[in-house]
């Protein structure tokens, strides 16, 4: 591996790593960063557990080098604002174990800063790479839409009374 020094901006801060310029962002703001909110799912692109920012845009961290960043503005879960995003996802109960949550939240921050009010499909376009064991689809989805205003919530928390009324 040819090492080099590398520039990089996570989350407005500078860092310079001596690094291989081919290593993927992953690895450098785990291992060499600390900055292990992100995760690491299936190291392929198929899972979406270590969704990042690169100006913006969400990207695979597991399949982004170094060098594809250089000179851009990279945000992790620990950098995004998106206070009504998160408030959304406790007021929804959407985690479950969790591994998947941070790479949600980025995708769907994304998806907010473009649509501030998508539409289903454009929910489920946003959302359908981002996998999750625990299955917990529904409650992401009704946590983006009260995030954009619109209300989904509703039929959730209709849902799960009923489900409460039907285990009692
Ligand atoms: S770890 Fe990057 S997409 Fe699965
Ligand atoms: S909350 Fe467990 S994998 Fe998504």
């Amino acid at each position: 591996m040819s090492q080099s020094k590398l520039g990089l901006k996570i989350n407005g801060k500078d860092y310079t790593l001596d690094a291989d310029p081919k290593m993927p962002v992953l690895w450098a703001i785990r291992d060499l960063l600390g900055l292990t909110g992100t995760k690491y799912g299936c190291g392929a692109g198929l899972c979406g557990a270590c969704t990042i920012h690169v100006d913006g845009e969400p990207a695979r961290a597991c399949l982004t080098s170094l060098k594809q960043v250089q000179g851009k503005q990279v945000t992790t879960i620990e950098g995004l604002a998106a206070d009504g995003l998160k408030q959304a996802w406790r007021d929804n109960n959407v985690p479950q174990c969790g591994y998947c949550q941070a790479g949600q939240l980025m995708s769907a921050a994304a998806l907010l800063s473009q649509y501030p009010q998508p539409n289903d499909a454009q929910i489920e376009e946003a959302m359908v790479g981002n996998l999750c064991r625990c299955g917990t689809y529904t409650r992401i989805k009704a946590a983006i839409k009260q995030a954009s205003g619109t209300a989904a919530q509703l039929d959730l928390n209709k849902r799960d009374l009923s489900e409460r009324e039907i285990e009692a």
